[in-house]
């Protein structure tokens, strides 16, 4: 018999269900929350609000998409953590009253796993390859920049990892700063493809090991800019395409370089970017001329993929379904990393 798998994520501003037969993608549906735009971030209240909205619908359409009814799933796989509380405890609730209507099992999900486990997504004769165990994944997203080494689909180790902003948070920010429009990624990305990435210096971190920073850069950002303006008030207006370009080489060169010191060490030619910077033009041509530059294998995910999907959560919990690996109806929402035990 089939194993169909319903994927709900809810975790930040995005509403997502997906269906899995048999481990292929069968439908991803997705509702973005354009609330948010107006406050230049994500306010949880309003979130919460629209997850309540979306959940129905969007549940509705990925189990039409697919072609299936409810009655024929096989278990519910979650987002439980981590992430905003109130928008997690839509998904989580939905998951359980449906799942114990249904009277099938629920699988909660790691949301970081879900970014790291989103290149084993499949639809029907695609020809994406997956990585090989173990593998490196640079997982960047507007909550987290961590360098994760991939032992298996459930044991993951972060080896590195920011001590203070995420890259997407940087680049949020200082999209913030400049005026710009929220989210701040795709708008840097774009404006950085016409600019000199060679334009403008902003300030590096300086931190051993693995782990990555990025609260200095978004300071020296500011403060640059501020003297900047002083002499021209029009500057941003007259070098965004500039400003936006070294920012953007800015960012990839430190999660790079990190990146490249973490393969050298552990000789991992394998190397994943996950997470919904991986969107980023600046930092896809960088995996490509690492790749040649040092033989890396890379693995970019497709851009349906890279934010925030359920489609990677019903993988995930696809795994853990073929492992019997289920979770009570007691399981509560997280919104920390630490807090993901039952
Ligand atoms: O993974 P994600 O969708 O949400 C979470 O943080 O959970 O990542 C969102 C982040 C935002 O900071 C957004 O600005 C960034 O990904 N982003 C990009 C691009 N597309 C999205 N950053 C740089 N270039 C892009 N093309």
């Amino acid at each position: 018999m089939a194993v169909y798998i319903l994927g709900i994520e809810s975790s930040c501003d995005d509403t997502s269900a997906a269906v899995l037969r048999d481990g292929v993608l069968l439908s991803n549906v997705t509702a973005s929350q354009a609330v948010h735009e107006a406050y230049g971030g994500v306010v949880p209240e309003l979130a919460s609000r629209a997850h309540q909205q979306n959940i129905v619908p969007v549940v509705d359409a990925a189990l039409k998409q697919a072609g299936i009814e409810r009655e024929q799933l096989s278990a519910i796989a979650f987002t439980r953590g981590p992430g905003l509380l109130g928008s997690l405890l839509v998904g989580v609730s939905f998951a359980k009253g449906l799942a114990a209507s249904l009277g099938i099992p629920m699988i909660d999900v790691n949301h970081l796993h879900g970014h790291v486990l989103a290149h084993f997504i499949h639809t029907e004769n695609d020809d994406y390859v997956s990585p090989e165990f173990p593998f490196l994944c640079l997982l960047v997203s507007g909550g987290n920049s961590q360098i994760i080494l991939v032992k298996s689909y459930k044991d993951m180790e972060i080896i590195g990892q920011t001590i203070d902003d995420a890259a997407g948070e940087a680049i949020d920010k200082c999209s913030k700063v400049m005026g710009l429009g929220y989210p701040g990624g795709p708008i840097i990305d774009k404006l950085a493809r016409q600019g000199n990435p060679e334009a403008f210096t902003f300030s590096k971190p300086n931190i051993a090991g693995y782990d990555y920073s990025f609260s200095g850069l978004k300071t020296s950002f500011l403060y640059n800019l501020r003297d900047w303006i002083k002499d021209d008030p029009d500057f941003i207006e007259h070098h965004k395409e500039d400003l936006a370009a070294s920012l953007e080489k800015t960012i990839v060169d430190i999660l790079m370089k990190k990146l490249r010191l973490a393969a050298k060490d552990l000789k991992i030619r394998q190397v994943a970017v996950a997470g919904g910077v991986s969107a980023n033009t600046g930092l896809r041509n960088a995996f490509h001329d690492y790749a040649r530059r040092y033989g890396w294998k890379i693995f970019i995910p497709r851009f349906s993929y890279t934010t925030d999907n359920a489609a990677m959560i019903a993988i995930t919990g696809y795994f853990k379904f073929l492992d019997k690996d289920f979770c009570p109806m007691s399981a509560p929402a997280y919104s920390r990393v630490a807090e993901d035990r039952v």
